[in-house]
Parts: C-alpha cells; structure tokens; sequence
C-alpha cells in the first residue's frame, strides 16, 4: 500500500472521519442510555420509598413489627422480585430486612450502605451508592422524634448486561460502518478520479505524429476541468511551435533546393569546360560530390519535415510487397553491380500490405542503399518478402561491414554515423534509418536490426498483412 497515493489517503480520510462520526455518536447514544436507564431506577425507587414513608411506615409506627413486615411483604415481595428492603430505627436496631431474594445475587445481611450520618432526609432527596452490583438507595425520615433510615435496593446486573450488549452492538457496527466506508470510500474516489484517469488515457494517445489530438473534454465544473482546459491550452502552444519549427525545417529544405541545384547543374557545366587544367577539374569533381551530398541532406530534411507533418502514410493504397521489392531492386541494381555484389531476392509469392506505396519504396531504396553501401566488393545481399504470423516481412541480409554493439542502439537517431562508416565512405547523411523507421511505424510496423561487426548485418521489417491478402 502506497501512502503517498492520493487513492490511499482519501480513502483514509473518508474512513477515518465516517469512523469518528460512528464513534462520537455511539458513545453520545451510550451514554444517553445509561443515564436513562439509571435515572428511571433512582425515580422508581425515589417512589417506592415515598410509599414507605407516608403510607406504610405510620401506620405501624406503635403496632407490632410483624404487621409492617407482612404489610411490606405484600406490596414488594422483595424476595420474589429480587429487591432488597432494610428499615433501622435511630440507626442500631433493625426493624425490618427482606429476606434473600430468589435470584441468589446477593445477600440482604451484608449490604452496607453510605455512613449513616452521611445519608440524607427523605425532604432533601434520596441517596444512593453501589455495594456489590446492588444499587441501593435510602433517605432518613422523623416520625414522632424517632428517625428512620429506609433502604431500598436493586442489583443492576441486568442493567449492565444491557448496556453490555449496547457496547457490543457499538463495537460490530463500528467494525461494519469501518468496512463500508473503505468499500464506498474506495468506490467514490475511483469515480471522483475518474475524469483525471480520462485526461491520462486521451494524453497517452497524443504522441509526435498527432500533436494536434486534445485531452478529454471534461465538464465538471472543478479544478479537473480547469486541469483539462489548461492542459489542453499548453498543448494548443506546443502544437503551434511544433508545427513552426516542421514549417521551418520544411521551408528552409525547401528553399535549399533551387539554389543547390543551380549550383550543381552549374558545376556540371563547368566541369565540362576543355580548357580546364585538370587539377581545377578534379577539385570541381570534390566540390560536386559535396553539393550531392549537401543535396542528398537537403532531400532527406525535406522528406523528414513531410513525414512529420502527416505524410508518413498519406494513402492506404493495396501493395504488393514482393512485386513492389523486385521492382525497385531492379532499378538499384546498378548500384550493386558496380562493386560485383550478388543480389538474391526471394520474393515469388504475393504478400499484400496497406500503405502509401511511394513512401514503402523510400524504406526500400534506403535499406538496399545502406546494404550495399556498406558491403564490400564481392560481397553478397539477400532480399526476401514472405508473410509470417499474420504480418508481412521484408529482410535484407548482407555480409558486409556490419554494426558494432556500440553503435547499434543509436542507428535510428537523426544524423547519427558509425564512427567507421563516417571515414570509409562520404556518401550517406545519417538520416535514412529514421526515415524507414518514420515510415514503418506510421504504417503500424516495427523495425529490428541484428549486426555483428565484420559479418553482416540483418534488417527486419513486420507490417501489418492486408486482410483481403487470404483472397489473393
Ligand atoms: N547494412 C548496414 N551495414 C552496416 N552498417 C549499417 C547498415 N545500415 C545502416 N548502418 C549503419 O547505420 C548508420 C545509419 O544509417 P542511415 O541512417 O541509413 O545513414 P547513412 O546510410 O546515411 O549513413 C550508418 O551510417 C551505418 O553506420
Ligand atoms: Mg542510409
């Protein structure tokens, strides 16, 4: 359990503040019923006493004491109702005690009550005390210059047992009240958090190639929306800068374009020129090899700051992977032929794949490129489309230079050269990986290279098979 979650402590807190409301009720409904229960003890017995010394004690004041303890007999019946009855004359002598009651719960010979010069007269009120689970009351009372103490009592065992039972109720409604609170608690702070765990899921979608996607709309009328409205405001900045700087890299490939090719075409011209000497020729021939590449950068930025703006996979158009590999390798095979590379495809059955076919032949030209580009003569590249496991596979395997384990993880970032490769050969920008993976990824695809430096190299692209392929 993590404390720190806001889950956890809201949960907590609800629980604890539903818990405190039970606790202060309950002991508020305790004690209400404890003073109810006893006060009415303390009046019915205030009664009885009252009886006793207007209506019972001066009739028998001068008459004999059996007569007063049949009289007291026949209205208590202490002993059947378990009530304790003690009358002393001038404090010594005892003129009546209830027998033992029926319950056995106490014994009327032991009862002690308060001091006797601490009891109060019968005009004052009556007083009580508690001796032994027996709660006894008493006041004294003059008649004819003699004072009498009357004592009446009760044991209180049912009336603790009553309480009892009210604390246990307390107690199991408490555990109960407890686990419903953490129950709805958890249920209401999942509701309330709903609208955040809706902002997260829409947030979660917005990646590079769909900036312009917003958050959940949320209209609750609280800080969530205000997050929401704020959240999506920031995103509207983002967006536009984001779209600025594509536009810029866009226009500025864009602008470089012209110029460059002015320049190269100018170049060519010049370089044809026969009055050149031929150290001017040769130096016109690196200056030309460096605008190709200056251009070949130029086109790769260009085509980057499309891909980024939505180009990736302008068209769903029905490819045929195998024919469309045939086709373009075909047209590169020049490239290969110049340094005596073998190139084998396996490509004979169709596998059909979804995409902007322009942008698939792109993926195809760089990885071919890359393969022979850093394949020495005579070495050898296979190329082969198949479907497997519901998706379609292109493979292009070579054995030429290879990647080390150093390099590998970083082959797909703009720009990004193996140190070997960067000295051996002036051709290449470092933007063609990106490019495919761009690519691959806008067409649902995923990209996999294993090198061993020295060996080879091996590039695997899944995309996802055309559904209609099965009918072909
Ligand atoms: N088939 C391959 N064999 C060896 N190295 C490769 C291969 N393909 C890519 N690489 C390495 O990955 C780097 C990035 O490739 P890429 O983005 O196509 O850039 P470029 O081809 O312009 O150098 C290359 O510079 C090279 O070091
Ligand atoms: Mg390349």
């Amino acid at each position: 359990m993590n404390v720190h979650s806001i889950y956890t402590r809201l949960i907590f807190g609800y629980t604890l503040l539903v818990v405190s409301a039970f606790i202060i009720f309950g002991t508020y409904t305790y004690q209400s019923l404890q003073t109810h229960l006893y006060a009415e003890i303390y009046s019915t017995f205030s009664r009885r006493i009252d009886h006793i010394r207007h209506d019972v004690l001066p009739s028998f004041d001068k008459k004999n004491i059996s007569g007063l303890s049949a009289q007291l007999e026949q209205i208590f019946s202490p002993e059947d109702s378990n009530r304790f009855i003690k009358i002393l004359k001038e404090g010594k002598e005892v003129v009546y005690l209830s027998g033992p009651p029926q319950d056995r719960s106490f014994s009327p010979g032991s009862i002690s009550f308060i001091p006797y010069h601490l009891v109060s007269n019968c005009e004052q009120g009556v007083s009580s005390n508690l001796y032994d689970n027996v709660l006894v009351f008493g006041c004294k009372t003059e008649l004819n210059s003699v004072t009498y103490l009357i004592e009446m009592g009760v044991p209180i065992v049912e009336t603790k047992r009553v309480l009892q039972q009210f604390v246990i109720t307390l107690i199991v409604g408490l555990a109960v009240v407890t686990v419903i609170a953490i129950i709805a608690g958890g249920f209401l702070v999942k509701l309330a958090l709903s609208p955040v765990e809706a902002i997260r899921a829409s947030a979660e979608k917005i990646t590079y190639g769909n900036v312009s996607q917003r958050l959940a709309e949320i209209n609750t009328g609280d800080p969530i929306e205000h997050l929401s409205k704020t959240l999506n405001q920031m995103l509207d900045r983002l967006d536009q800068s984001y779209q600025n700087a594509s536009r810029f890299s866009s226009d500025a490939s864009h602008e470089l374009r012209t110029p460059l090719a002015i320049i190269r075409s100018d170049l060519e011209t010049l370089q044809k020129d026969k009055s050149l000497n031929f150290e001017t020729h040769d130096r016109l021939g690196s200056i030309l090899e460096e605008i190709e590449r200056l251009s070949a950068i130029v086109e790769s930025l260009l085509s980057i700051a499309r891909l980024e703006a939505g180009e990736a996979k302008a068209k769903n158009e029905v490819i045929n992977l195998s024919e469309l590999v045939q086709s373009t390798i075909e047209q590169m095979q020049l490239l290969a032929d110049e340094k005596n590379i073998s190139v084998a495809i396996n490509a004979s059955s169709p596998v059909l794949i979804g995409g902007d076919v322009a942008r698939i032949r792109q993926v195809i030209v760089n990885l071919f490129d890359n393969a022979v580009k850093y394949t020495p003569q005579f070495g050898k590249v296979v190329v082969s489309v198949f479907a497997e496991a519901g998706a379609a596979v292109l493979v292009l395997k070579d054995n030429g230079v290879g990647i080390s384990a150093d390099a590998l993880p970083y082959i797909f970032e703009r720009f990004y050269r193996a140190d070997k490769v960067r000295s051996s050969t002036s051709q290449g920008t470092g933007l063609g990986l990106y490019i495919v993976r761009t690519i691959c990824q806008a067409h649902g695809g995923v990209i996999d290279v294993q090198s061993i430096e020295g060996q080879g190299t091996q590039v695997k692209i899944e995309l996802p098979l055309q559904k209609s392929a099965a009918s072909v």
